[in-house]
């Protein structure tokens, strides 16, 4: 099969800190975390499902990332939240990493 689905550079792997998130914009304004968790990259999108702050400034641990506001976390592979007060997931992408290049593609893999 073909591949057809649009996959955007968003950043570069050295961009992102070990164990850490860097929040970034795509061209079209979409807000999203880009999360290194024991080696592997993962995409969200960077807004709490709670109210309207970004993901990006909590921390990264266990495969999650904790909301800095209330404390949710959000299951890094699914999107899923894993404890109140957040209930509903958040949208992750699909990431594929070319030599030193960080793409998404923008289609919501949860949604
Ligand atoms: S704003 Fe994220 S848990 Fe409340």
């Amino acid at each position: 099969m073909s591949e057809t689905r649009a996959w955007t550079k968003v950043a570069e792997l050295g961009e992102i800190p070990e164990e850490g998130a860097l929040g970034i914009e795509t061209d079209d304004e979409t807000p999203i975390v880009l999360v290194r968790n024991e080696g592997e990259i993962f995409a969200l999108r960077d807004v709490c499902s709670h109210a309207e702050v970004r993901l990006s400034e909590g921390e990264v641990e266990d495969g999650t990332i904790e909301c800095w506001l209330h404390g949710s976390c959000f299951d890094l592979r699914s999107g899923a939240s894993i404890n109140p007060p957040a209930t509903q997931p958040v949208p992750t992408y699909d990431v594929k990493i070319d030599g030193d290049d960080v793409l998404v593609s923008l289609d919501e893999k949860n949604s």
